[in-house]
């Protein structure tokens, strides 16, 4: 079925959305390496990574279904953060954010009659779900932590074990 062009103009908006994704936590990842610490830096870029293929999955979708990618401008991130926990408390508002985004994508699926990407879209708002719940992980434990150096510092190490691929770093 050849997809609507309303439906190939909003996939392109959130490959936008997901790339813009990944350039703010490669910004935030490089404020935390800033902040000396390495871990949060780490978990950031791996986020990184994790937009990008956020944003292929949807690219990929477009060709599939022979209709044309169409790039747009990146807008500057926003990193100067003072505190780790200001930085993820942006990481909670920004996967809102995306999850409102999915969520109205998928009422264009549904008004559209786009049933494949209504099914593209169940991986996306399962997705979201984790996303939302390992950035609240994140802030309950930087809140836990407080002003306490050392607690901060184990935190930050035990972030940084996450590997690529693996979703959230405290579990
Ligand atoms: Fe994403
Ligand atoms: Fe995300």
């Amino acid at each position: 079925m050849v997809m609507k062009a309303s439906v190939v103009k909003a996939v392109n908006s959130q490959i936008n959305a997901e790339l813009e994704s990944a350039y703010l936590y490669l910004a935030m990842s490089g404020r935390m390496e800033e902040l000396s610490l390495p871990g949060l830096a780490r978990w950031l870029r791996l986020q990184w990574e994790e937009e990008l293929v956020h944003a292929m999955k949807f690219y990929d979708f477009l060709i599939q279904r022979g209709a044309a990618v169409k790039l747009e401008a990146l807008s500057k991130p926003t990193a100067d953060f003072k505190t780790p926990l200001a930085a993820f408390e942006a990481v909670l508002e920004h996967e809102q954010y995306i999850t409102d985004r999915i969520w109205k994508l998928n009422e264009v699926a549904v008004k559209e009659s786009d049933y494949a990407l209504q099914s593209l879209l169940k991986w996306y708002i399962d997705e979201q779900v984790e996303e939302e719940d390992n950035a609240r992980n994140a802030i309950d434990s930087l809140k836990l932590v407080g002003k306490d150096g050392s607690g901060l510092f184990l935190f930050d190490r035990e972030m940084g074990q996450r590997t690529a691929g693996a979703e959230g770093g405290e579990q």
